[in-house]
């Protein structure tokens, strides 16, 4: 005689973004609420170079509010985003003992610490709670905001990951002061990519108010408003599709032919790099569908350029487009779901982009990138 258990649960989640200003300033308390101000054991996980730039801020705010803090550096490249660092971050978890509830683990640093640590911390005892403070404008506006976590694996871009949320993340836009001009503009990708699929007047706003690199890291009046509505708009298309039950997601913009091109460009291009070359091939095939008009991307093409983005590099090869969008097909269990705009803010889920298509794309890109900027030189 058979018997059948059936399970069913849901998972409710709960977690906040707060976006303040100078969090390491001792009289800005928003950490040290987030971490706890109970006696908690605390270990910080920072990214090196943030290390070098604000370690002594960084020890003299914990000093003020934790009771027993210590500081774990981690070299964090996406050549690092594996898993040996993985390994190294969960022997540190247990050298330094860490409880399954009571203790924090804070992450400090880009997307890919942010990645590291958040991956490490749902492996942990099957799950430790763990606080991010993004520090690159990447991580501000989209790697810190949804519940993604993973490394690179087997020459694969976030081949291991695992959906566990911070219980909450504190962005300061007063990172980007110390951050490089090539830096800002790999964020700005990810700022452009939910501007182009959600939110017009977003692409507007960095269309009007960005002018340079620089400027926008320093000008709190620009930065601002322009990081707090990407968070808004990328939050809206994630909140009610948090763990991907539905693969037709608008997030996926610029993330469908990228992931197979992002490891293998030498000079290395960042993600946001990648993601802007993706973006400006999809928009070249909804050009070329009549989805948009020529005016619309020019507009799109002009204000990537501007930012000092790429529209196309060396390394991506017909084999490379064609291996892509197989392997996205892969990913998105059998369907293309490849999002074109049908206008700024908007976008429809192709299904039927032929390989032919996408390389003669790829062909025109390479020689309006060469036209508009000549040898890609980072
Ligand atoms: N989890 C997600 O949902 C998600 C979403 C988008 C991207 N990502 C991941 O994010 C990663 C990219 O993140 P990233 O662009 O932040 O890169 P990154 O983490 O490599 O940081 C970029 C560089 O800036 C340095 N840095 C960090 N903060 C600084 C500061 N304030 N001043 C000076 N230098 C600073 C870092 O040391 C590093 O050299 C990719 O691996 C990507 O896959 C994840």
């Amino acid at each position: 005689m058979e018997r059948l258990w059936a399970v069913s649960t849901t998972q409710s989640v709960s977690y906040s973004i707060k976006r303040t200003r100078r969090c390491l300033d001792l009289d800005n308390r928003d950490l040290a609420n987030a971490v706890g101000t109970d006696n908690r054991r605390t270990l910080v996980v920072v990214d090196s170079m943030v290390m070098q730039l604000y370690g002594p801020r960084i020890a003299a705010y914990f000093d003020r509010y934790a009771a027993n803090w210590t500081v774990l550096p981690v070299e964090a490249s996406e050549r690092r985003k594996n898993d040996e660092t993985t390994g190294r971050i969960l022997r540190e978890f247990d050298r330094f003992g860490l409880s399954r509830r009571r203790d924090a683990v804070v992450a400090i640093g880009g997307g890919v610490l942010t990645d590291l640590v958040g991956f490490a911390a749902s492996l942990y005892r099957r799950g430790v709670p763990y606080l991010r403070v993004p520090t690159t404008l990447l991580g501000m506006v989209d790697a810190s905001v949804g519940v993604k976590t993973g490394i690179n694996f087997n020459g694969r871009k976030n081949r291991l990951g695992t959906y566990f949320p911070a219980s909450q993340t504190i962005v300061d836009p007063e990172f980007l002061a110390t951050l490089p001009d090539r830096q800002i503009a790999n964020g700005m990708a990810e700022v452009i990519k939910i501007a182009l699929v959600k939110d017009s007047g977003l692409f507007d706003s960095v269309d009007r108010d960005y002018s340079t690199a620089r400027g926008f890291a320093t000008d709190a009046t620009t930065s601002g408003p322009i990081i707090d509505a990407a968070i808004t708009a990328i939050l809206e298309e994630l909140e009610h599709n948090l763990w991907e039950a539905n693969l037709r997601r608008l997030a996926d913009f610029g993330h469908t032919f990228s992931p197979g091109f992002e490891l293998r460009a030498q000079p290395l291009l960042y993600h946001g790099e990648a993601v802007a070359i993706d973006i400006a091939l999809t928009c070249l095939v909804a050009r070329n569908r009549a989805l948009i008009d020529e005016a619309t991307f020019s507009r799109i093409v002009s204000v990537l350029t501007r930012i000092g983005l790429p529209i196309s590099h060396g390394c991506i090869t017909d084999e490379i487009l064609q291996a892509g969008l197989a392997d996205s097909v892969l990913h998105r269990d059998g369907a293309q779901n490849i999002p074109l705009l049908t206008r700024i803010g908007a976008a429809v889920f192709a299904q039927d982009i032929s390989p032919k298509e996408l390389v003669a794309a790829a062909e025109s890109l390479r020689s309006l990138h060469s036209r508009l900027i000549g040898a890609w030189m980072p």
